[in-house]
């Protein structure tokens, strides 16, 4: 069952496009990473998917409910993190989510129980009477991401969750997120793919306001220009092996690199899911040379992210 749908999302401010026309769709309990580069359009997106913000042009759905026909239901279905939490500094860490939660339209019994809820799942306990202008910038996330628990939503849209915050940090809120994906489905934003590559389960990618893709990590990578590429190092003429190389039907392009230290080192371009090695191998030894070292680029959604973003 879709969580989300996006039908021709568009946003314009003035004469500038934000958003272009994006459509997707979202599972019950995937967890989405949304990636791009800044100005992309992810914030955009996410406001409008929340509310926040207006289309300029098409819809959504959230868990079934439009988002222009049937806002107040869509919204009951999620759960916001914003990319600069507004929190009350003057307020204490209970007494924000207490509004929060009364704001949210939880109330009699339910609000202590959901606090109690929301402060346990996020680590909050130890500073759930600190003031929010003493909490450092990790337990600022923790509360934002409280924040967005409180009504128990289906949905979670977390924008950056992680921005800002120590490797520790990283960690922990990554360990929470992927805790939190057993009952929720989630999308999140961020700049860091080794992150991404962790939790989520589906990649969208924005560019200029445009989606890329939208898919598993394991079928973004499969394809790309940069799966079948192989480096070598090895010692001598190196004229005619790349001359037998490029021979090889699936090698596309060799490079030869300017040698440092007496090694020739070769970039050998091939076909996204072939493996060059064992030719490669072969050709060396053949002509007896010695060779030091042999590699098969493993593509990761870096790679994914540069060939779907990049100008040239
Ligand atoms: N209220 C606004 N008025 C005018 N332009 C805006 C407004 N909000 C966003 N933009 C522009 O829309 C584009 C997309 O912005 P958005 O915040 O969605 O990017 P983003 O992908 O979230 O980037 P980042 O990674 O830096 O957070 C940017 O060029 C931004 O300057
Ligand atoms: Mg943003």
């Amino acid at each position: 069952m879709s969580m989300v749908t996006a039908e021709h999302l568009h946003k314009t401010f003035g004469r500038f496009t934000a958003v272009k026309d994006a459509s997707f769709s979202i599972d019950k309990g995937e967890i989405v990473g949304f990636l791009g580069p800044n100005g992309a359009g992810k914030t955009t997106t996410m406001k409008m998917l929340t509310g926040y913000l207006p289309p300029t042009a098409g819809t959504a759905t959230i868990a079934g409910y439009d988002i222009i026909d049937k806002p107040l239901e869509a919204r009951r279905h999620l759960g916001y993190m914003p990319e600069n939490v507004p929190l009350y500094d003057d307020l204490r860490v209970f007494e924000y989510l207490e509004y929060r939660a009364r704001l949210k339209g939880i109330c009699g019994k339910s609000v202590r129980q959901q606090l109690g809820d929301v402060i346990d799942k996020c680590g909050l306990e130890p500073k759930r009477k600190n003031l929010i202008s003493t909490l450092s910038k990790g337990y600022r996330q923790r509360v934002g991401l409280a924040d967005a628990l409180l009504g128990n939503p289906d949905l979670l849209i977390l924008d950056e969750p992680t921005n800002g915050l120590d490797p520790n940090q990283i960690r922990q809120i990554r360990e929470l997120i992927r805790a939190l994906s057993e009952n929720h489905t989630v999308i999140l934003s961020t700049h860091i793919l080794s992150e991404v590559e962790m939790i989520c389960n589906k990649v969208i990618i924005i560019d200029q306001g445009e989606i890329k893709a939208a898919d598993t990590p394991e079928n973004l990578t499969r394809n790309l220009r940069a799966a079948g590429r192989v480096s070598i190092e090895f010692k001598g003429d190196a004229t005619p092996v790349v001359a037998e190389l490029e021979a090889f039907a699936p090698v596309k392009k060799v490079i030869l690199e300017e040698p440092e230290d007496g090694w020739n080192r070769l970039l050998v371009r091939a076909e996204p899911g072939t493996d060059t090695r064992e030719k490669a191998a072969a050709i060396i030894v053949a002509h007896g040379y010695p060779m030091r070292h042999i590699y098969r680029h493993i593509p990761s959604l870096e790679d994914v992210f540069v060939e779907m973003t990049r100008r040239d």
